[in-house]
C-alpha cells in the first residue's frame, strides 16, 4: 500500500482486500506514536473524501478505531453536522429492536448503493483520544453511520446486511432514485 508519509493520505483499501475482512484489534496504548500516527493518517484521508465515516481497517490497519463524520448530504439534508469524533474500542447496544432500511455506501465499495437495515437508536460506549470514557446516545443518520464504521472492525461490509440483492443498486441508478422522490 503507498502511504504518503508527509500528509498522513493512505489508499483506501476496496472490496476484496484481505484487511476488509479481520476482526481488528483493540488499541491497547491509546496514547502511543503508532496510534497517533493512525489518527491523523484516518483524519487526513477522510478529509479528501465525500465520506462521513472511516474505519482503520480502511486504510490497511486492522486497529478497533473509528471516525464517525455526520454532515447533510443529497440523501440526508437535515443530517447533523458534527465535528469528526475519533472513537476508539467503541461498542454498541441497541435501545430498541427497531430497525429502519435507508440508503447506504462505502469509500470500500465503490459505485455501488444499498438498502441497509439498521438500528435506530443504540447507546454507545467508546475511548476518545485522551483516553476518556465516553457514553452517550445516539439514533437516524448517526447510529447508522457508526453501525455502518463498527461493522468494518468485524470484518463485515454493509452489502452483508442486505436483505435482498434487488436493493443493491449502481450508484448512477441511486441518483436517479433520488431525483424521483
Ligand atoms: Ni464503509
Amino acid at each position: 500500500m503507498t502511504n504518503t508519509q508527509e500528509t498522513g493520505i493512505r489508499e483506501i483499501a476496496q472490496l476484496g482486500a484481505p484487511v476488509l475482512r479481520l476482526q481488528a484489534q483493540p488499541v491497547s496504548d491509546i496514547a502511543s506514536a503508532e496510534t497517533r500516527q493512525l489518527i491523523t493518517a484516518m483524519q487526513a484521508t477522510l478529509a479528501t473524501t465525500a465520506g462521513v465515516g472511516l474505519a482503520a481497517p480502511q486504510i490497511g490497519v486492522s486497529q478497533r478505531v473509528i471516525i464517525v463524520a455526520s454532515k447533510p448530504t443529497a440523501r440526508y439534508p437535515k443530517a447533523p453536522l458534527m465535528e469528526p469524533t475519533i472513537m476508539l474500542n467503541p461498542a454498541f447496544k441497541p435501545l430498541s429492536d427497531t430497525k429502519e432500511k435507508d440508503w447506504e455506501g462505502c469509500l470500500s465499495v465503490p459505485g455501488i448503493r444499498a438498502l441497509v437495515p439498521r438500528f435506530r437508536e443504540i447507546m454507545i460506549h467508546y475511548s476518545d483520544e485522551q483516553g476518556n470514557s465516553v457514553e452517550t446516545r445516539l439514533e437516524g443518520f448517526v447510529a447508522r453511520v457508526f453501525q455502518h464504521e463498527f461493522d468494518h472492525l468485524e470484518g463485515m461490509v454493509y452489502l452483508d446486511r442486505v436483505e435482498d440483492n434487488a436493493d443493491i443498486v449502481a450508484e448512477s441508478e441511486y441518483f436517479k432514485i433520488l431525483n424521483s422522490a
